[in-house]
């Protein structure tokens, strides 16, 4: 199996998204919609070294846990940066997003935590490995009390987990009503782009206006960041 997802993966770096524009996922499919160019083809085997760090991959559940809302009463706020983060650099570039934007911050928990075995990616029957290529799987999430209700903009982030969203983001956008909101997807990965995986939200949702979104940096500079949430807006 782990031929088939490198495959993938590896056709997945090969459209690689450039620009991160502000375009519209609902009502169109992804290769008329969105900027791509053809990226240096490259094997398997170097999408593979090009994933980051073992020690930075696989070191665990995020360790810091922010305070979600409180969904019984509205902040007032527009804004939601919605998340799920396995190693925290997700959670990083969310946060960001929420202060720059001044929006509430949600993680999206598991109710079962990965572990450091969970997301070895090397290993063919690893959590991640089987969960990935199954794409019906839907892991429970913990703490998922969040209303959406009030707000108008709902970014939601993710790893790329094998070219695609982690599972649990489906079980998420698959609870939720995204009718007349504007959602922004953006990930962090080692390298590969955002890609399918919005388009895979937006059907898995069925509703919103489901922005192409944009895999950012870890590290991304502020200006970068603010420009990227301006030109989303
Ligand atoms: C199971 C698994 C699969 C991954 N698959 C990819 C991938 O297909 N492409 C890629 O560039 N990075 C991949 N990565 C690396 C993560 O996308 C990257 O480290 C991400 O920034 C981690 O975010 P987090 O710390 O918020 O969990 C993978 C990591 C894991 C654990």
């Amino acid at each position: 199996m782990k031929k088939i997802m490198l495959s993938m993966l590896a056709a997945m770096c090969m459209l690689g998204l450039t620009g991160c524009g502000n375009t519209d996922f609902s009502s169109a499919p992804a290769e008329t919609t969105v900027q791509q160019e053809v990226q240096t083809e490259q094997s398997a085997e170097d999408t593979e070294a090009e994933k980051p760090d073992e020690d930075k991959a696989v070191s665990g559940q995020t360790e810091k846990q922010p305070e979600n809302p409180d969904t019984a009463e509205s902040s007032g706020k527009d804004t939601i940066v919605v998340y799920f983060s396995a190693t925290g650099t997700t959670m990083e570039v969310a946060e960001r997003i929420a202060n720059i934007t001044n929006a509430d911050l949600y993680e999206i928990i598991p109710a079962e935590p990965y572990s450091d075995a969970d997301l070895d990616w090397n290993d063919d029957d690893s959590r991640t490995t089987i969960e990935m290529s199954d794409p019906d799987v839907r892991p429970a999430i913990d703490n998922d009390t969040v209303n959406l209700d009030s707000y108008s903009t709902v970014y939601i982030g993710y790893p790329i987990w094998w070219g695609d969203a982690p599972r649990i983001m489906s079980t998420f956008v698959e609870a939720h009503d995204f009718d007349g909101k504007t959602v922004i997807p953006f990930c962090t990965s080692g390298s590969s782009p955002i890609g399918r995986s919005v388009e895979n939200l937006a059907a898995q949702a069925g509703s919103g206006n489901w922005l192409a979104g944009c895999r950012l940096d870890y590290g991304i500079s502020d200006d970068d960041l603010t420009d990227w949430i301006k030109s989303m807006n």
